[in-house]
């Protein structure tokens, strides 16, 4: 039995943001912003525009994709969406704090009856556990066949817009994967695994708490009665400790999966890093000695739209044709918490 990704969607909003532009309200520049991080502009969602809305556009176009590939048997993305089990969303900007679930709105507007929703929130790290989780949940349950795994974020919500250090990084997306579980077809290459999600390296470094956080509102640190608020939720960030963190722990796990499996770099066919820095992800190719066209990187457009970043990348790929059958894939990640994982995908 195999947890296959049998399709995918993505949806971005449609107001770009340039360097240029952030550099009109905040003392920084085109040339400092692509130097540093490989960003070239981001999307905003409207003011009127929830996460869940993102959420839903790209889990149709996923659900799309398999009805127009005939991956399944259903007729339109509706009757696909009826026959869901699980829906999981990783996100840190649910459309209402604490509750509901965000994906309980996603599952409601999908018209999803008989799936069960629940939200996943590892920040940047949500859409590797999320699709872990997914997974699992589908493999311990004969009766649960099909889910949708997604990654949402209105980032642009929980930004400082004063904060030149971490303003130019972020971005709003949302990217869907549908899984089904089969009977296992083999995978191309040497590997012991069916085709499928083959295994996942999930782990957090708590200590690091403090290193990105959005410090008011929480039960910590409640808003007061009466209190002005001057500035909304935001994230504050140690930029300089989460890069550190990240080249460590991307390195790491990019190790861990191909060691576990007996793989060379050699076997596989793409790396998909969660987009928050280039210089990131240019730094552990070459501890690891990658060449750097495996990574497949599009944060030049997208910016940083954390949990939603893997699996609009996934969607690029798929959608260009860039992944074929058989191809192993590994996702790679890090986030608030501090967390991080990687996924071994054969494709
Ligand atoms: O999903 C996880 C989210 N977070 C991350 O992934 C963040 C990881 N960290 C990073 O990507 C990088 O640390 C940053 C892009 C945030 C910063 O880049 P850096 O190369 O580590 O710069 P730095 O913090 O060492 O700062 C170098 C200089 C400083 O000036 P001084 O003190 O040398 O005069 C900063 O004040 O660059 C300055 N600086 C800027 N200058 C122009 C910081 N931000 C900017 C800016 N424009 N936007």
């Amino acid at each position: 039995m195999a947890v296959e990704l049998i399709a995918t969607g993505r949806a971005v909003p449609s107001r770009r943001v340039s360097n240029e532009d952030i550099a009109k309200t905040v003392d920084t520049s085109d040339e400092w912003i692509r130097s540093h991080t490989g960003i070239e502009s981001r999307y905003i969602a409207d003011d009127d525009a929830a996460v869940s809305d993102l959420a839903v556009e790209a889990a149709r176009n996923a659900l799309k994709m398999a009805v127009d590939r005939a991956e399944v048997g259903e007729k339109s993305p509706e009757e696909l969406a009826e026959t869901l089990d699980l829906i999981v969303l990783g996100t840190t900007t649910q459309d209402y704090y604490g509750c509901p679930a965000t994906s309980c709105l996603v599952q409601n507007r999908l018209g999803a009856k008989k799936a069960a929703a629940m939200d996943v929130t590892v920040a940047c790290s949500s859409f590797i556990y999320g699709l872990e989780t997914a997974a699992a949940l589908l493999s311990s349950d004969r009766r649960r066949r099909r889910a949708l795994v997604i990654g949402a974020e209105t980032l642009s919500r929980i930004t400082d817009w004063t904060d030149r250090e971490s303003c130019i990084l972020f971005g709003d997306g949302a990217g869907a994967v549908l899984l089904e579980k089969r009977e296992g077809a083999p995978a191309k290459r040497g590997i012991s695994k069916d085709r499928g999600l083959v295994r996942t390296v999930l782990g957090a470094d708590g200590s690091g708490w403090e290193n990105l956080i959005i410090r008011r509102g929480g039960s910590r640190n409640p808003w007061k009665t009466g209190e002005t608020v001057a500035i909304n939720p935001h994230v504050e960030m140690n930029g300089r400790a989460v890069y550190n963190f990240a080249v460590r722990v991307i390195t790491e796990t990019i190790a861990a999966l191909m060691e576990e499996e007996s793989l060379t770099i050699q076997d596989i066919a793409r790396i998909i890093p969660h987009q928050a820095n280039a210089r990131i992800v240019q730094a552990a190719g070459k501890r690891l000695g990658i060449p750097e066209e495996k990574f497949f990187l599009n944060i030049g457009k997208y910016a940083n739209t954390s949990s939603a970043s893997i699996p609009i990348a996934l969607d690029e790929l798929n959608r260009s044709e860039q992944l074929r059958r058989g191809d192993l894939v590994i996702t790679v990640g890090f986030g608030a918490g501090l967390t991080y994982g990687g996924n071994l995908i054969v494709w």
